[in-house]
């Protein structure tokens, strides 16, 4: 059975982990670390700082806070374990610890855990340099909850590297300071936030009299958990380096 300590235990990935994981023979949450948790029941201990954490296990899976992911990967890499991260909105601070980490221990690393994505994501790789050059505009719109903190999501950036890697397109965030008509080299990126929305995103290749539309809508947070979960069983093992989800769909499917 695979030890897990859940990073950011009290959130709604949190939730959502906590849910798949009890109906997974193969895995057990072990532990959880969260500031707050204070008066709530786990069945497992939590911990307020990753350097309290006194439970031993064999993976670690964050979904928390990116202000909180440089204590961890100090956490991971003095006890080298490995590491699932889907935390997203990291600054550039952030990113390069990470990516130092990965000298150390094998971490996975992705901005959406969910396989409908990850599918999307290769589709999009290899049909949207043929579209680009063939004068299709490349926008991309995400909507999520009114509590997500960053903006555009990390998904629509992954989606947006998978439409540029045959260019290299700039992103545009915000076109209400301009007063030009769209250029062909940019790829659009709106995000909208509201409700509850667990995630949707639509890449859109328009071009002159034709729109092709490729969306994915996440029902629940349920997909990104299990997702992880999987994540987790795969890096588990591994070699130091960087892998994302692309590497555990290859080895599932070959
Ligand atoms: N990769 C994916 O597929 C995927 C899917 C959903 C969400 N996310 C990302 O996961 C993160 C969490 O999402 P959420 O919806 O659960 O958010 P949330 O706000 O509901 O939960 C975050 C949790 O992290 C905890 N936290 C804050 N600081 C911490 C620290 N120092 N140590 C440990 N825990 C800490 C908070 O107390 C909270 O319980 C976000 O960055 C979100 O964008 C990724």
């Amino acid at each position: 059975m695979l030890n897990i300590l859940l990073h950011g235990c009290c959130g709604r990935m949190g939730a959502a982990m906590i849910r798949i994981a009890a109906a997974d023979r193969s895995v057990n949450i072990c532990a959880g670390i969260d500031p707050n948790a204070v008066e709530r029941n786990f069945s497992f201990p939590v911990f307020s700082r990753a350097d309290c954490c006194t439970v031993s296990c064999d993976v670690v899976v964050d979904f928390s806070n990116a202000k909180a992911l440089p204590a961890l990967l100090d956490y991971c890499t003095m006890r080298e374990l490995p590491a699932v991260i889907c935390t997203t909105g990291l600054n550039d601070g952030a990113e390069r610890r990470l990516n130092d980490a990965t000298l150390q221990i094998p971490i996975l690393r992705s901005a959406n855990m969910s396989l409908g994505i990850n599918l999307l994501a290769a589709l999009i790789k290899k049909i949207s340099g043929t579209l680009a050059s063939t004068g299709f505009d490349i926008e991309i719109i995400e909507k999520h909850h009114r509590d997500k903190l960053d903006a555009p999501s990390g998904t629509a950036m992954l989606l947006a590297n998978a439409a540029n890697s045959s260019h290299s397109f700039d992103y545009v965030f915000d076109r209400s300071s301009r007063r030009v008509t769209r250029p062909k080299s940019e790829i659009g990126i709106t995000a909208v936030r509201g409700g509850t929305i667990a995630g949707e995103h639509e890449v859109m290749f328009a071009g002159a009299d034709e729109v092709i539309t490729f969306s994915h809508q996440a029902l629940s947070r349920d997909i990104f958990a299990s997702g992880a979960l999987t994540a987790a069983k795969f890096i588990y093992g591994k070699q130091a380096g960087l892998y994302d989800m692309q590497d555990v769909f290859a080895a599932y499917l070959s």
